[in-house]
């Protein structure tokens, strides 16, 4: 089983958060179908900010594709179990990690991008947590999801991956145009890394 998760999450799920979820596994059936709709609709979202990344676009239309699977599972799973759908406000967590965000370009694309892969990496401990604490039919259920989330975390690492590389190039770029135009300009002074003299002194006669 993939251990990805391990290297960007800073801490574990609490106990004391996996016995509550374990006793109340029903309730969090009705958020676990909220949250694979709004990860493809997070997926969605992506590809409409960014429409000139193909890859990208690729990657995101395969996953949010699998998230509204899985929440077609989750949906059939509450209708077997006769857990009844419930309207739930929105717990802390996504607009909690939304807060500190870039809200522009350069530095959003990459934020927004490491974000899912947090939410991924955390969403995949979380069902590997609960797999063995469930009836084994929402244990199994959770167990093959891991294996899908701890994928989903990798995607987004390194979709964020090339979103930094592509930053650092084209910042690299900008400020390489600005050294270049110093260093090749006409000058005032004649300096080791000066332009050449704006006024090159006539020859003495
Ligand atoms: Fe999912
Ligand atoms: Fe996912």
């Amino acid at each position: 089983m993939p251990e990805g998760d391990k290297d960007i999450l800073l801490a574990s799920t609490p106990d004391a958060w996996v016995q509550a979820a374990a006793a109340r596994w029903r309730e969090l059936l009705n958020d676990h179908a909220q949250c694979e709709k709004k990860a493809a609709s997070t997926a969605l979202a992506l590809m409409f900010t960014y429409p000139e990344d193909r890859r990208l676009a690729a990657a995101l239309s395969r996953l949010a594709r699998e998230e509204l699977r899985h929440f077609e599972q989750v949906q059939k799973l509450m209708a077997a179990l006769e857990v009844p759908f419930e309207r739930q406000r929105p717990g802390r967590y996504a607009s909690g990690l939304r807060a500190p965000l870039r809200t522009a370009d350069p530095g959003r694309k990459l934020d927004l991008l490491l974000t899912g892969a947090l939410i991924e990496a955390r969403s995949c401990e979380r069902f590997r947590l609960l797999a063995p604490r469930l009836p084994p039919q929402v244990g199994g259920f959770y167990a093959q999801l891991a294996h899908s989330e701890a994928r989903h975390f990798e995607q987004y690492l390194d979709l964020a991956q090339e979103a930094a590389a592509l930053e650092w190039r084209q910042r690299l770029q900008e400020l390489a145009e600005h050294e270049a135009r110093l260093a090749t300009a006409p000058d005032a002074q004649l300096r080791f890394h000066s332009g050449p003299p704006a006024h090159v002194p006539r020859p003495v006669e």
